[in-house]
């Protein structure tokens, strides 16, 4: 293998979302300036939900406005709905995600929305994004497994990427939530999808509860996947998945990535410093093996 691997980085979002205490708004814009600094090309900000639903990012406006935004480097944002865009427009977000999952059951604990209405949501979010010139991402969450209903049919997980695609997303992210799947059945899921969509247009982010992520990711490589979602530090978790734990950390991504002769563009003592350095303010030692032995 010898190319060029997009990595997203949802530290600053999918890493911090589930922290119980509140991160210091500084603290947040730090983490996304030191970054910007290691060579990442896009880099998940923060969310324009509901503070109601997670507080810990009540201060996405703040943090947004607050950033260094690097020329070159995208710093796409959450989005569940109209409003959601709107304040992510006041303070001149030019990149959003849309997200919904492949299972019902999963959708109502996340979103209160069935699959379809979420996505009748986001019709008005991507007509008013394509006039703005917004680029939109898309999330399929719970691709490998569900908390609440178990297991999820692929052609669930099919039908909603597919249409997620046709709405006007540029990149469909498959996302195992709660981290349960293994490699045979992340690649089969990835071979579904890519019927469906095509492979260019695909990433995948894996969560790391049952320490298959990295596995998992290989196999999608060897599928043929090129854009790869991780968390610095191992950060992570969606308050609304029971159960799920830390995303797969990213300096460990990308030691694996280059090992494999995969090129990524990141600094990767640079971004494991970052990870102690955000371990350190979540007061805890870092997530990733990788960021451990590059301190030792
Ligand atoms: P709802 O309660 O059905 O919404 O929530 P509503 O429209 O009835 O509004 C209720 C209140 O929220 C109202 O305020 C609205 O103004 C306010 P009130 O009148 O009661 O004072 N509100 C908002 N405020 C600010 N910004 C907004 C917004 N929308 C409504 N955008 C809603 C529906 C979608 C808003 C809610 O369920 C929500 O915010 N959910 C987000 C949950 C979330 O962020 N989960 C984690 C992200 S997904 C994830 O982590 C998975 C992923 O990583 C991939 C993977 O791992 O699989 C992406
Ligand atoms: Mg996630």
């Amino acid at each position: 293998m010898n190319e060029f691997v997009r990595i997203v980085e949802v530290g600053p979002r999918d890493g911090l979302q589930n922290e119980k205490t509140f991160v210091p708004t500084a603290d947040k814009i730090a983490l996304i300036d030191r970054l910007s600094g290691t060579g990442l090309r896009a880099i998940e900000a923060t969310s324009f939900v509901s503070p109601k639903w997670v507080p810990q990012l009540a201060d996405a406006a703040e943090v947004y406005a607050g950033i260094a935004r690097r020329p070159g480097v995208a710093y796409p944002v959450l989005v569940p709905n109209e409003q959601g865009y709107e304040r992510a427009r006041a303070v001149g977000v030019e990149e959003i995600a849309v997200f919904t999952a492949a299972s019902e059951a999963f959708n109502r604990k996340n979103i209160n929305a069935g699959i379809d209405e979420s996505l009748a949501r986001f019709a008005p979010v991507m007509a008013r994004a394509k006039q703005d010139g917004v680029r939109v991402r898309g999330y399929v969450s719970t691709v490998l497994g569900c908390p609440y209903q178990g297991a999820v049919p692929l052609d669930d997980v099919v039908r909603v990427a597919r249409a997620l695609f046709g709405m006007g997303c540029y990149e469909v992210s498959l996302g195992d939530t709660i981290g349960v799947g293994t490699p045979a059945k992340a690649r089969a899921m990835l071979k579904a999808v890519a019927q469906a969509v095509p492979m260019r247009a695909l990433a995948v982010h894996f969560h790391d509860t049952y320490g298959q992520a990295l596995a998992n990711i290989l196999a999608c490589l060897e599928e043929g996947v090129r854009v790869v979602d991780a968390s610095v530090s191992g950060a992570g978790g969606c308050p609304y998945a029971r159960g799920a734990s830390g995303n797969v950390a990213t300096e460990d991504v990308v030691y694996m990535l280059h090992g494999l002769g995969l090129e990524t563009g990141v600094d990767l003592p640079a971004l494991a410093e970052t990870g102690r350095w955000l371990a350190g303010i979540l007061g805890r030692e870092t997530g990733s093996k990788v960021g451990r032995a590059l301190a030792a």
